[in-house]
């Protein structure tokens, strides 16, 4: 016997917290009938990696993943060898939180750049473009940027354009870990195509997982001398899954009838409605605008740890007291109101 815990309220700790999308589910179920051939010579595989090359606007190639860092592994190895760098934000995923994952892999630096929101701009990147052709020192390689980035914050068109066009002026590539790409193309209320080929980016992550899928990103290449070294890395990597028809499956039903745009949009709204709550209560202040489905909301120490008990969030910044608090595809508008009055409960109780 063991004691349960005590109940708690829905989770707001991660979009990875949720559950599966019913039609994926469903498509899963179609999907698993007789035999196909493995590692993604099955017909599900050829036409959703072709479909997915098209909505992006003409990808050269588009390889199914497990997640999103392997997704970023095999985006990102093709274009980088040992003595070159990956530029990021000192916020980035790849650089806080792959437990040097790209690092490993790439055998490469990655070199960190403040920001004030997630952002990088080409004035923060400038001052890192620098030592090309000395031996001495590394040779920066890829610009990576979060699309949206870990604070939440979206790149418009233009601003990607502005940074692929300053990667490449430098010789170099820019990359986007898309594993939110859905809610920064709804936020944006963009298609996919309009933050692909179109911007000029080199290499692009499109996350599933955290839109409903039980697991699969997509990485979207758009530099067609690159697919076949991909193809082998995505191997090395371990991503390249041999019943592969299970991963096209959920892709299509998320492309199916826009199922992705729908999700994130109701995810980006749920989280809208949670910060307007939030910034409504005294000793509550937002610390960054919400653009995406999460709030980074500040409040005292002793209070959000208890808030915390009654919806589990984490605590983003613990030296400032903000907590990070994520909406998901599933979050209902009752879940939304009971988070703000547990959080009117917690924070009268002061
Ligand atoms: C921006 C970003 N990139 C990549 C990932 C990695 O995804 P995974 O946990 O599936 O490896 C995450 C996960 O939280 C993320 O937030």
């Amino acid at each position: 016997m063991y004691d349960e815990p005590a109940p708690v309220g829905r989770s707001f700790a991660s979009d990875n917290a949720a559950g599966v999308h019913p039609a994926v589910m469903q498509a899963l179920e179609r999907a698993n009938h007789g035999h196909a051939l493995a590692y993604g010579n099955d017909p599900w595989t050829k036409a959703i990696t072709a479909r997915l090359r098209e909505e992006f606007g003409g990808a050269a190639e588009a390889l199914l993943v497990f997640g999103g860092t392997g997704a970023n592994l095999v985006g990102l190895r093709p274009f980088v060898d040992s003595y070159q760098a990956v530029i990021c934000a000192a916020s980035a995923h790849i650089w806080l939180d792959e437990c040097g994952a790209p690092e490993r892999f790439l055998g490469a630096k990655l070199i960190p750049v403040p920001t004030k929101d997630g952002k990088l701009t080409p004035q923060a990147v400038q001052p890192y473009l620098r030592g090309f052709g000395v031996v001495h020192h590394v040779q920066p390689r890829v610009i990576s940027v979060a699309q949206p980035t870990e604070w939440g914050t979206v790149y418009t068109p233009e601003e990607l354009t502005e940074l692929a066009e300053l990667a490449h002026n430098h010789g170099m590539v820019l990359h986007v870990d898309g594993a939110r790409l859905a809610n920064a193309a709804a936020a944006l209320d963009l298609p996919l195509e309009a933050l692909g080929a179109a911007t000029g980016i080199d290499v692009l992550t499109f996350g599933g997982t955290k839109n409903g899928l039980l697991a699969g990103e997509a990485v979207l290449l758009f530099d067609s001398e690159r697919t076949a070294a991909a193809a082998f890395f995505r191997k090395q990597a371990a991503q390249l899954a041999s019943k592969m028809r299970f991963l096209a499956a959920q892709f299509d039903a998320l492309l199916t009838d826009r199922l992705w745009f729908g999700l994130a949009s109701h995810a980006n709204a749920m989280a809208k409605m949670l910060a307007a709550g939030l910034a409504s209560l005294p000793d509550v202040s937002l610390a960054q605008p919400v653009e995406t489905n999460v709030v980074f909301a500040q409040m005292p120490a002793g209070r959000m740890t208890a808030l915390q008990a009654r919806h589990p969030f984490h605590c983003w910044d613990e030296q400032r007291s903000i907590g990070r608090i994520m909406t998901a595809w599933d979050t209902q508008e009752a879940d939304v109101e009971a988070f703000l009055l547990a959080a009117r409960e917690v924070l009268n109780g002061r």
